[in-house]
Parts: structure tokens; sequence; C-alpha cells
């Protein structure tokens, strides 16, 4: 399958120096005018398209505006190096906080600051909300700070998509069905989600839903599985970053429970290609499954990531995670049939490419990979 081409469209990507959202980004910037509104709370500039000669300027750090309520510092990536330029007179008027490469505009805010949001969202034509608090552990020590984000800021977000009469496709997630009832799991499939993560996103979802039907607005949840691919990391991420770490490093890799627990993973790259169809589908104001079908076990999954890297890290156990859920796969039928989208990579190749791909000790051969990325999207 390949993603319908956008083009010539102004979009915004909350959240768009992020995991998923820089990807996303990747895809778009060579044939659109992309925006990205980010607090740099876990996102960094290093993922964004490199400045060309052309709108690179004497370096500065961008100033920073950024009003999110405080990410203590062991939540945050290490400070981002700007690779663009501080403009005095960017494309939206502004004078500070905004640093632009080519075809992308960044706005250093949080989507809860909704001065920063209404700037970055003038007169686009669509877009992708990805910014959130993504730890479902996090949202159990602290769930108003996590629902301050995933809910509140998010529905100014969906307000805002309302005022630009724009289309909106939102980053649900496989949590709003909690302990599943059955595998695998549809979209019909009963929603009880057992983290306040999950109730977040799920009110989330159903308020993106609801609004193509109150408002007449396009929109489309899109209920992620399990994500993994180049940029996840940090303490907060999931567990193939996780396992990734531990082997490169000879540490013992850690399971939680009896790693019998399955999860349905889906590379970053598969996900950027349900977002550009859901940009464009015709089937909105509904929520689609964005998984592969295929479910592995972590114990399993330790054991590709420790033989992808070659190490001879010891696999240990350690207590259950509480509220962990023992099983999740998507239903992809739907996905398929009114989407038409179905995931590409498989596990092993993806992790085979990701143990390529990463270096993370070398930001150098970081930007090289970023470099080979944008020139694949750009091809596509
Ligand atoms: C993940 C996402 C969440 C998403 C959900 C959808 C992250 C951080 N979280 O939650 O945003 O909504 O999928 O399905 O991506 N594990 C270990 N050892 C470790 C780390 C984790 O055994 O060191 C286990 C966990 O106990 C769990 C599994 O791996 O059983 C997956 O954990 P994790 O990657 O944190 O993701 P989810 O909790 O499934």
């Amino acid at each position: 399958m390949t993603s319908p081409a956008i083009r010539d469209s102004t979009v915004l990507v909350t959240g768009g120096a992020g995991f998923i959202g820089s990807h996303l980004v990747g895809a778009l910037a060579p044939h659109n005018e992309v925006r990205v509104l980010d607090n740099f709370s876990t996102g960094s500039r290093e993922y964004l398209p490199p400045v060309s000669a052309s709108v690179s300027g004497p370096a500065s750090a961008p100033t920073s505006t950024s009003t999110s309520p405080s990410e203590s510092a062991s939540e945050s990536e290490p400070p981002a190096t700007s690779t663009g330029t501080t403009d005095s007179t960017d494309s939206m008027g502004s004078t500070d906080s905004t640093t632009i490469h080519d075809n992308v505009t960044v706005i250093d805010g949080d989507i809860g600051d909704p001065m920063a949001l209404q700037r970055a969202a003038r007169g686009v034509d669509l877009i992708f909300h990805q910014a959130a608090l993504v730890s479902v552990s996090r949202s159990v020590d602290a769930p108003r700070r996590s629902n301050e984000t995933n809910l509140d800021a998010s529905l100014l977000v969906l307000e805002q998509a309302r005022q630009e009469d724009a289309r909106v496709v939102v980053a649900s997630s496989a949590a709003v069905y909690g302990h599943p009832d059955e595998l695998p799991i549809s979209e019909t499939a009963s929603t009880d989600p057992n983290s306040p993560y999950g109730i977040q996103k799920l009110a989330l979802d159903q308020y993106t839903r609801r609004y193509a039907e109150l408002y007449d607005l396009p929109t489309v949840a899109l209920r992620y599985f399990n994500a993994y691919g180049p940029r996840q990391q940090g303490p907060y991420s999931g567990v193939i970053s996780t396992f990734l770490d531990q082997a490169r490093a000879d540490d013992p890799i850690t399971i939680d429970g009896d790693g019998e627990q399955t999860r349905d993973f889906i590379h970053v790259s598969d996900i950027v290609r349900a977002n550009l169809q859901a940009a464009t589908t015709d089937a909105v104001g509904t929520a689609y499954n964005i998984g592969t079908g295929e479910r592995t076990s972590i114990r399993e999954l330790a054991e590709l990531v420790r033989d992808a890297v070659g190490s001879t890290a010891p696999i240990v156990h350690r207590e259950p995670r509480p509220g962990d859920i023992r099983h999740s796969g998507a239903d992809i039928t739907k996905a398929r049939r009114e989407l038409e989208f179905e995931a590409q990579v498989g596990l092993e190749s993806g992790i085979r490419t990701l143990v390529q791909e990463t270096d993370r000790s070398a930001t150098s051969s970081q930007r090289a990979a970023m470099a080979a990325q944008h020139e694949q999207y750009s091809q596509e």
C-alpha cells in the first residue's frame, strides 16, 4: 500500500518534535508547509528536518516561551541543540520562540497555552494531534498532571481545529480498552481503561468522534497499539527501547512478571502511513485500531532484541507491573477495509533495522540516519 500524497497543505503537528510526531513531520515536510508545536519536554530539535543553506543563519538558540506546566528535569530529555535559527520576522509575524527549517516552522510552546496554539494553528488545513504524556505508569503516579495534557489541552486542540475548520487526526491508544474481553480486540470491544492514561485517551477519542457529528468536522482517532522505532527513548519510553538500551550495555534485560504477556508492536513508519491515510479518508468521525494484528510475548521480545544486538545480557524477571494488561492485539479488519491501511513492517525486521539505525552515542550518525529517512519519505 502506498500512502496518499498530501501536498501543498498547511499542516500543524502537535508534539511534532517527539517520537511519532517528528517522523510525521519528516514525511510531510517535502510537500507541505508544516508547523510544529512542541514544548520539548521529551522531543528534540535534532529530530526535525535539517536546515538547508537558504534558511540557515548564525546559530542561536530560540528563545523559549514554553508554558509547559512544570515537566520535571528527570522526566525530560537533555536540552535540545537548535539546528535552525531564531527568526526575527517569521511567517506568522511572531518575533520569538520560532525556529524555521525548510518548510517547517517550530513553535516552542505548550498545547495547553491558548496563545501558542492559536498562533501555531492559524490558517491550517489539517492538524495531527500527537502531543501527549505517553507513560501509563506516570499517569498512575500523577493523574491530574497527565489529564492536563492528555485531555484538557487536547480539547483545546479540537476547539482550535473547529475554529480553523481544519481536519484533525488524533493519537488515541489501545489503552482505551483496558483488560480486553476478546482477542484480537476490535473497535467495538468494550472500553474499560485501567489507568488514568487510558481514561484520558478514551475521553479524547470520544470527543474526537463526536466533533465530527456535532460540528461537522472531519475527525479521525487512531488507536495506536505498541509503537516502536527510532527516536523512542527516555525513562518513560516503551519496552523495546528499554530492552535495546539494556542489551547494548550488556545489562540485565528486565522482564516484568513471567514475560508471557503479549503486545502488538507496530513500527513508527507504519503509524506515519496510517496518519496519512487518515488525513485523506472519507471514513471520518470514527476510530481505527492501528496495529499489525500479530502478538508477541515479552519473553520472545527480550530474546529477539538480545539476538539482534548480539548481546550476552542475562534476562531477568522482576515483580509484575501493577495493573499491567495481560494481552493486547489489534483486530485490523476495520482499518484495512475503511482506512485502507495495513502495517508493512514485521517485528523481526523492524528490530533489526532499529538496531542498525540507532547508534545513540553518536549525534552525527543520528543525523545521517535522519537525513536518509527524510530522503526516503520525500521519495514516497
Ligand atoms: C504502551 C504505551 C502506551 C500505549 C499502550 C497501547 C509506552 C511507554 N506506552 O503501554 O502509551 O497506550 O502501549 O497498547 O509506549 N515491560 C517489561 N520490562 C520493562 C518494560 C516493560 O517487561 O523494562 C513490559 C511491561 O510490563 C508490559 C510490556 O512490557 O507488559 C509493555 O510495556 P510498555 O512498553 O511500557 O507499554 P504498555 O504499558 O503496553
